[in-house]
């Protein structure tokens, strides 16, 4: 078994039929957080590696209001939680709210087409930091839009993509009483139910390719199927 394989198998749940890199492998949306804040430097690391991400046009159509714990904002941006994301935000230390400029903020009938697509592309990036820097991103829709557009003040030009929590992470592999792990760790579809030949496939054909990727297949899946 390779040193990849192995350290796959002993700490996460997630094997990769081809050989991704562990910190895509690694990233998860953990709820536990130990309630400790995290850093300034910590938080602009976590920005400033979203500021890298691709746009189009690199209009980088993104912004990030954040309030940590001990600000006196914390608790309107709590207050806009749904009730059960309050449960487990409860111990975050920062919650954020990323809003995209739809618009050209100089010339409102220019609409930026791919904003929201562009975020995701920011939000992502600083997730895969995060992961590198042993902290806890939790992405969130289950909020109040409309109050918490008042909240950080959304212009006519904007929106409310998502809210996500930042935190200190509990060791991941943390258990219940009853032996289950308090985070679940996630998997994935079938690279086969959304990557399509040539033309979208009708649900539930596989693509012709698949037999021979098999063949393709990294080490993780091959010491999979063995064991
Ligand atoms: C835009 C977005 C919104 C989400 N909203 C919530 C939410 O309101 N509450 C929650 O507990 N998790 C939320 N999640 C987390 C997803 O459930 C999670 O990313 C998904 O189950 C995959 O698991 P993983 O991130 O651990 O790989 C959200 C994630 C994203 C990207």
């Amino acid at each position: 078994m390779s040193e990849f394989s192995k350290k796959t198998l002993e700490t996460r749940e997630r094997l990769s039929r081809y050989d991704v890199d562990e910190l895509i492998l690694q990233r998860s949306s953990p709820r536990s957080m130990t309630g400790d804040s995290i850093s300034e430097e910590e938080l602009m690391t976590l920005f400033d590696a979203a500021r890298w991400a691709p746009s189009s046009f690199n209009r980088q159509p993104w912004n990030f209001v954040y309030a940590q714990r001990a600000s006196p904002y914390w608790d309107s941006f709590f207050e806009a939680l749904s009730d059960a994301n309050k449960v487990w935000c409860a111990k975050a230390a920062v919650l954020v709210v990323l809003v995209s400029n739809q618009y050209d903020p100089e010339n409102p009938e220019q609409k930026f087409e791919t904003a929201s697509f562009d975020c995701g592309a920011a939000w992502e990036n600083l997730s895969l930091q995060a992961v590198q820097d042993d902290l806890v991103v939790h992405g969130m829709e289950g909020f109040d839009k409309n109050a918490i557009a008042q909240i950080v003040r959304v212009a006519a030009h904007q929106k409310v993509e998502m809210m996500f929590a930042l935190g200190a992470p509990v060791r991941r592999l943390e258990q219940n009483e009853d032996g289950t792990r308090k985070d679940k760790i996630t998997t994935r579809k079938d690279l086969d139910a959304f990557v399509h030949r040539n033309f979208l496939k009708p649900a539930g054909i596989k693509n012709p390719s698949s037999e021979k990727n098999l063949r393709h297949e990294s080490p993780v899946i091959r010491n999979q199927r063995a064991t």
